[in-house]
């Protein structure tokens, strides 16, 4: 192979063939071709396109160059969900466990987040000694004994995905529909899935801006996943105001535990079911029942113990995790809410430290927000708009400014 020329056909916009980019995938992996090949090579990918033909090849691709999850035959179907991310999003905290107590197994490799969105595992390592760095066996062994698992990426699971993500991170490439996909969809094959369910979101706080791009990437995801004999489903969903009423990793630990016990708003529980009837082959009521009963609040206890966690500590996460200045913002005029921007709330969220702005930074898991007023309802002034959790008083009156912002309420 020589790499000069095969960047220059993409770059013409030819249609490459699947041998050329395992090549490209796995020397760069091993590092025979260099940062400079795979960032150009990126970037003509992101203006020529590929086929579905030339994204299956580089998922699949991408998925081979580290280990797979490894099933017995009899094992029953083996179950997923991914979010292409969003603000306040907790909905894999409850949907996992709850899938589970349907029968199913749910290997569920999850990411940090970045930029304004948050992402599972700096949510749950909010729970004092929670371990998410399994080792692929370990985790096989899980999800046979209790038929969940919520981990990371480990050095043997997609090492492709790490090193290009990280280059396209820096050279302008990640929005990119068939990077995005083979992205996406290499890590959750790499999981041997039967079924598994996307949450696409669109809109000021997510990475598709709009329900145009939306459908494109949800038809590229579902087509690659054809492609490889797994069934996927997509469900769009506009990211216009935060998920449920708490944005922050603790907070939303917190909100995701008030839902596995069968309460909290409306619209977590509502996403939880709706996406969790896609994979886990029982009827919503049946999925109701399980919140409403304890059952998956039980099935997300026992996952927390296996790994390394307290559940006595769950209950107490509010007191482990307070920041020093928590006060309400209220309302300065009475009327109906218009707009709670969801871009907006996870800058103040990301400037108040709950989020990372470069993937080697730590996160605060006490700040965000809770509490948040949603679009539509009827707010009088002086009553709270929402929340602050944050470190310190300077933080907090920046964070006060931007949900002054974010909030619009047309007076009565
Ligand atoms: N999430 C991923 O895992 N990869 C991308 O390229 C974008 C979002």
């Amino acid at each position: 192979m020589h790499v000069p020329t095969l960047i220059a056909r993409k770059r013409d916009g030819a249609e490459l063939e699947a041998g050329e980019i395992r090549e490209l995938v796995e020397g760069f992996t091993q590092g025979e071709v260099p940062d400079y090949q795979m960032a150009a090579f990126a970037m003509a990918v992101y203006f020529r396109r590929m086929t579905l033909a030339e994204t299956t090849a580089l998922t699949m691709a991408m998925m081979e160059t580290g280990d797979c999850f490894e099933y017995p035959a009899d094992r029953p179907a083996v179950v997923d969900k991914h979010s292409t991310g969003g603000i306040g999003d907790k909905v894999s905290l409850v949907l996992a466990p709850l899938v589970a107590c349907a029968g199913c197994w749910v290997p569920m490799v999850s990411g940090r987040g970045l930029g304004i969105t948050g992402g599972t595992l700096d949510k749950l390592e909010s729970i004092p000694n929670f371990r998410t760095d399994l080792e692929i066996a370990e985790a096989q062994k899980q999800v046979a004994e209790l038929g969940v698992v919520m981990m990371g990426q480990t050095d043997r699971f997609c090492p492709a995905d790490r090193k290009i993500y990280a280059l396209r991170d820096v050279t302008g490439t990640v929005p990119s529909i068939p990077l995005i996909t083979a992205s996406i969809m290499s890590k959750k094959l790499a999981e041997s899935l039967d079924r598994l369910v996307l949450d696409v979101k669109f809109g000021t706080g997510a990475f598709m801006r709009n329900r145009t791009d939306a459908e494109t990437l949800a038809s590229a995801m579902i087509a690659v996943g054809q492609e490889m004999g797994v069934e996927v489903h997509a469900i769009l969903n506009p990211m216009s105001e935060p998920t449920g009423q708490a944005v922050g990793n603790a907070l939303e630990v917190c909100e995701a535990l008030e839902c596995l016990e069968g309460s909290g708003p409306l619209d977590l529980r509502g996403s939880v079911l709706e996406l969790a009837e896609r994979i886990a082959g029982v009827s919503i009521e049946r999925l109701e029942s399980y919140l409403d009963d304890g059952s998956a609040r039980s099935k997300f206890d026992e996952m927390v113990e296996a790994q390394g966690g307290n559940p006595a500590d769950l209950g107490r996460l509010a007191e482990i995790h307070r920041a020093p200045v928590i006060r309400e913002v209220l309302a300065e005029v009475t009327g109906k809410v218009t707009d709670v921007d969801a871009g907006l709330i996870g800058q103040a969220a990301l400037q108040l430290g709950a989020g990372r702005a470069r993937a080697t930074d730590g996160v605060d898991f006490a700040v965000g927000f809770d509490r948040f007023v949603k679009s539509s309802e009827t707010i009088h002034a002086g009553e709270p708009v929402c929340r602050i959790h944050a470190r310190t008083e300077t933080d907090f009156e920046m964070a006060e400014a931007m949900i002054e912002q974010a909030v619009k309420i047309s007076p009565h």
